[in-house]
C-alpha cells in the first residue's frame, strides 16, 4: 500500500465529472486500498478518487467514531437510489480544502447502490455522519466541493485564500498539475 498525494483546491482535477469503474479488478482494488490508507493517515473520514488525481467513480469512507472499531467502505459507481424527505445540517470539511469548514444541508438518510471490492452490487442504508460523508464523496465524482453548496461569496473567499496559500507553498503547488 502507498500514501497518495492529495490534490488541494482550487485545481481542475477537482472540477471534473469522473468515469464509471468498469470492473473491480486488482488495479482498482489497489487504488482503493491506497485511498483508504491515505484517508486514515490524513486523517479523514472519506476520500474520492479525483482527490488523488484519478478521475474514476470510486470513494472510500469510514465514519466510525474513535471509540468504535474501523468500518471502512469502498464504493465504486455509487448512486443514490433513495433519499429521505428530511434534511440534516452537518459541519463539513474536506482534505482538499484544508482548515476550512462549513455547514451543508443534505438529505438525512440515504440508500446507496454501489459495486464493492468483490465486484458485487450492494445496497446500503445510511444516516448521520455516514450519510453525509457518502454524499460529500459522491459530489467529488461530479466535480463538486462542499463549498459549492455555499454562497458564491463565501466559496470564492475560501478558494482565493487556498490559491494564495498554494502559491506561497511549493510543496502544495507541486500537486497542482492536473
Ligand atoms: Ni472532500
Amino acid at each position: 500500500m502507498a500514501l497518495l498525494p492529495i490534490i488541494i483546491a482550487p485545481d481542475p482535477a477537482l472540477k471534473k465529472v469522473c468515469k464509471a469503474v468498469e470492473t473491480m479488478d486488482a488495479e482498482v482494488r489497489r487504488l482503493m486500498d491506497d485511498m483508504l490508507e491515505t484517508m486514515y493517515a490524513a486523517p479523514g473520514v472519506g476520500l474520492a478518487a479525483p482527490q488523488v488525481g484519478v478521475l474514476k467513480r470510486l470513494i472510500v469512507v469510514d465514519a466510525a467514531r474513535e471509540d468504535e472499531p474501523p468500518a471502512p467502505f469502498g464504493m465504486a459507481n455509487p448512486e443514490l437510489i433513495w433519499v429521505s424527505d428530511h434534511d440534516n445540517s452537518h459541519e463539513e470539511g474536506c482534505l482538499s480544502l484544508p482548515d476550512y469548514f462549513g455547514d451543508v444541508v443534505r438529505p438525512a438518510e440515504i440508500r446507496v447502490r454501489y459495486l464493492d471490492r468483490e465486484n458485487e452490487i450492494r445496497e446500503l442504508e445510511a444516516d448521520g455522519l455516514l450519510a453525509t460523508c457518502i454524499q460529500h464523496e459522491m459530489d467529488h465524482l461530479d466535480g463538486l466541493l462542499f463549498v459549492d453548496h455555499m454562497s458564491a461569496l463565501k466559496r470564492n473567499m475560501i478558494l482565493r485564500k487556498l490559491l494564495k496559500a498554494k502559491k506561497s507553498d511549493k510543496s502544495l503547488a507541486r500537486y497542482a498539475t492536473a
